[in-house]
């Protein structure tokens, strides 16, 4: 997909389905090395992500069968322990296959993964943690060259509540010697997916969705099926879509608790919002009402992920709201392709600050990032006139078919 044509002006109303979570099925597709069996896993999206995650799955030996939203994965003919860099360089979560493969196979190579749009992405936590529990990591030429006979649980006090250094640390830490603890762990549900993921294949996991996490190493581990949790990013983005429009949503698959922050800052906006325990409804106010202060944190506060749609949804309201970027520092090119929309957004470090508009003009714009691309949409989709989003392909890494979903919903969203 190389750009979407939107003309704006269209209501968003109706009902949605969400697919599974793009940052749950990474984690747990790298997790699939780890048994040597066969891993059936249902409700996963078709993101351009997930095709970088299942040739690295190829590339060292598994065998990938995809069937619909079913993938099956028999992990048992492992024979390479090489990562492709191309493919690290595609993706940057791909980093997660480092604890897993460690963990399976005693050594592995992979790329330095780099930064990417989003600013600088470092690994310093991931690295420390898994050489605390006896890898020994040489980074020569841009390559990690890992190595590991016995990988041996230990108490690990996270700096940050890393995602990826979380998830990295659990996939290490399964077949390891002994316990491994993790302390000022990430909390995010796709954590407390891959604990489930992982005890189903006969791990021994608690604490996920808390900051410590108990991991107790086995020496064998079991065919699995699992079904992957739904994504509240992609939930979010929806219902900010009926908000931005003035229309309303019922969105089913969804799990309400994990939204929770969302919900609160868009009922702030004025949104009225009913849930029962997995489906979501949201009807748009006649006038959106500014957000006085978004700030990102990690989960269960508003997550990052969501920053650049609603910054699109408060470029419409009433006032001005002010957005803190508190997870990653270049978190806000978006912002600047909503200044060409007529948005009125002034940016100082971290800190954004906009001013609510009568109306966005559709203008040819550029997906800078995957969920920055997303904000063009949303912002699309109110705007008077066409909008052209370019570059859409970051918009695949994490969105199924962003396009169809709207259109079925009332968009008038055109793929080139
Ligand atoms: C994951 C999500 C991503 C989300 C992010 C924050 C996946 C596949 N991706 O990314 O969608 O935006 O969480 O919720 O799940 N950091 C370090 N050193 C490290 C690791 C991280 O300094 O070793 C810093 C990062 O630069 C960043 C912050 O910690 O400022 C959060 O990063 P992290 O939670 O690791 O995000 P990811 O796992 O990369």
């Amino acid at each position: 997909m190389g750009k979407l044509v939107i003309n704006g002006g269209n209501k968003i109303q109706g009902e949605m389905t969400v697919s599974g979570a793009k940052n749950s099925v990474l984690p747990i597709l790298a997790a699939t090395v780890l048994n040597g069996k066969v891993n059936v896993i249902h409700d996963i999206p078709q993101l351009s992500d997930v095709k970088v995650m299942t040739k690295i799955l190829r590339a060292v030996g598994c065998e990938v069968k995809r069937e619909g939203n079913t993938m099956i994965v028999d992990s048992s003919q492992l024979n390479n322990h090489k990562i492709p860099e191309e493919l690290i360089r595609e993706m940057r979560s791909s980093i997660v296959v480092l604890g897993a493969m460690l963990g399976r196979c005693g050594e592995t190579v992979v790329s330095y993964p780099g930064g990417c749009e989003i600013g600088p992405r470092p690994i310093d936590l991931h690295l420390k943690s898994l050489r605390e529990m006896g890898a020994i990591i040489e980074e020569k030429h841009g390559f990690l060259i890992c190595k590991s006979e016995n990988l041996k649980g230990c108490e690990i006090q996270l700096d940050f509540p890393s995602v990826g250094a979380t998830e990295n640390v659990m996939l290490a830490a399964t077949l390891a010697k002994g316990i491994t603890i993790i302390r000022n762990a990430a909390r995010e549900p796709e954590i407390a997916d891959l604990q489930n993921f992982i005890n189903a294949i006969g791990g021994k996991v608690s604490g996920a969705g808390s900051a410590t996490i108990r991991i107790e190493g086995v020496k064998e581990l079991q065919e699995v099926e699992h079904t992957i949790i739904p994504d509240r990013i992609v939930a979010g983005t929806y219902l900010v879509a009926a908000a931005i429009t003035k229309g309303d949503i019922t969105l089913k698959n969804v799990i309400p608790e994990h939204l929770q922050s969302t919900l609160y800052k868009l009922r702030e906006a004025g949104c009225r919002i009913l849930y029962t325990h997995d489906t979501i409804k949201l009807e748009a106010p006649q006038n959106l009402q500014a957000i006085e202060a978004l700030k990102t944190h990690p989960y269960p506060g508003f997550p990052t992920d969501m920053q650049s749609q609603m910054m699109a949804l408060m470029t419409l309201s009433d006032g001005i709201s002010i957005i803190t970027e508190n997870i990653f520092e270049n978190r806000y090119k978006h912002a600047y392709e909503l200044l060409r929309m007529g948005a009125n957004i002034k940016i100082d470090g971290r800190v954004a600050i906009i001013k609510g508009v009568e109306n966005l003009t559709g203008a040819t714009v550029s997906a800078n990032d995957l969920r920055g691309g997303a904000a063009l949409i949303l912002a699309g989709l109110a705007a008077k006139g066409t909008t052209i989003v370019e570059n859409a392909k970051h918009i695949e890494r994490g969105y199924d078919d962003i396009a169809g979903m709207l259109n079925s919903v009332g968009a008038d969203i055109i793929k080139f």
